[in-house]
């Protein structure tokens, strides 16, 4: 596996070291690499001809400085594991590299980016899109794979590559959870033990028959601070805080 923080040196090996039949997929992250994050990789590895990971932790898409601050990081098991994964390049470029603009040029959307997480964290999506959009303008991958926990984030970037005619295909990849039903999570890093033990209750109501009210007010009963749990199409999403650690989450209803 190699490595790259200068992204020159990144696009002379994409456009000289790949051959130009190679079908190039590609899992960005923001790194705290956990077995959700492998099941993309091994599925890019299992689709693709070469494969490419990116570690950014974004910064324009945190609405919270301590957020970003306390965000899990772990470069060098990820590094480890991405290379027993079959990951052939990994990129990790630095925060001026990807907004030498000093992020003046940003990628929008006004409807969906403003509700459920967006009606919450202001400016989150613009945030996501405008790195996902330089990201595989970067990697100039075939395939890009999202993960389905994220359901928002995937549907807005499947819409921003309908948008701008981009010849991309993103693979939506299903939720792994824990035993206990917690989706899988680099936040989940941080909670502390109790906060860890008492977040299977959100998975576990979130499911459940119950009006999205009612389990927001169980939920509130049992400690956590809920931004929302919302019905849309035949899904229930959820945003909530426990111990001072936001998870989110949505099933199939
Ligand atoms: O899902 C994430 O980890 C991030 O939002 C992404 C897609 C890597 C953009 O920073």
């Amino acid at each position: 596996m190699k490595t790259f923080d200068d992204l020159d040196s990144w696009s002379e090996v994409r456009r000289t070291a790949i051959a130009p039949g190679a079908r190039v997929g590609f899992v960005p992250t923001m790194g705290a690499l956990h077995a959700g994050h492998a099941s993309l990789l091994e599925r890019a590895r299992r689709e693709c001809d070469v494969v490419v990971l990116s570690i950014f932790i974004n910064p324009t898409q945190f609405d919270n400085r301590e957020d970003l601050t306390g965000y899990p990081r772990t470069p060098g098991a990820d590094l480890a594991w991405a290379e027993k994964l079959g990951v052939d390049y990994a990129i990790l470029p630095d925060e001026s590299r990807i907004y030498p603009d000093g992020y003046r040029y940003q990628i929008g959307e006004k409807e969906l980016s403003r509700e459920l997480c967006g009606a919450h964290r202001p400016g989150h999506f613009d945030g996501v899109l405008t790195v996902v959009m330089k990201l595989l303008n970067i990697v100039r991958p075939h395939r890009a794979y999202f993960g389905e926990k994220d359901a928002q984030q995937l549907e807005l970037v499947q819409g921003m590559v309908a948008a701008f005619f981009m010849d991309i295909e993103i693979v939506s990849c299903p939720t792994l959870r824990e035993e206990d039903g917690l989706a899988m999570s680099s936040r989940n890093a941080r909670l502390s033990p109790e906060a860890r033990r008492a977040a299977r209750l959100f998975p576990e109501l979130l499911l459940s028959a119950l009006p999205g009210g009612e389990v927001a007010r169980r939920l509130e009963e049992k400690g956590f601070k809920v931004d929302y749990i919302a019905d849309r199409g035949d899904r229930r999403y959820g945003a909530v805080h426990i111990g001072g650690v936001r998870l989110i989450d949505n099933v199939r209803r």
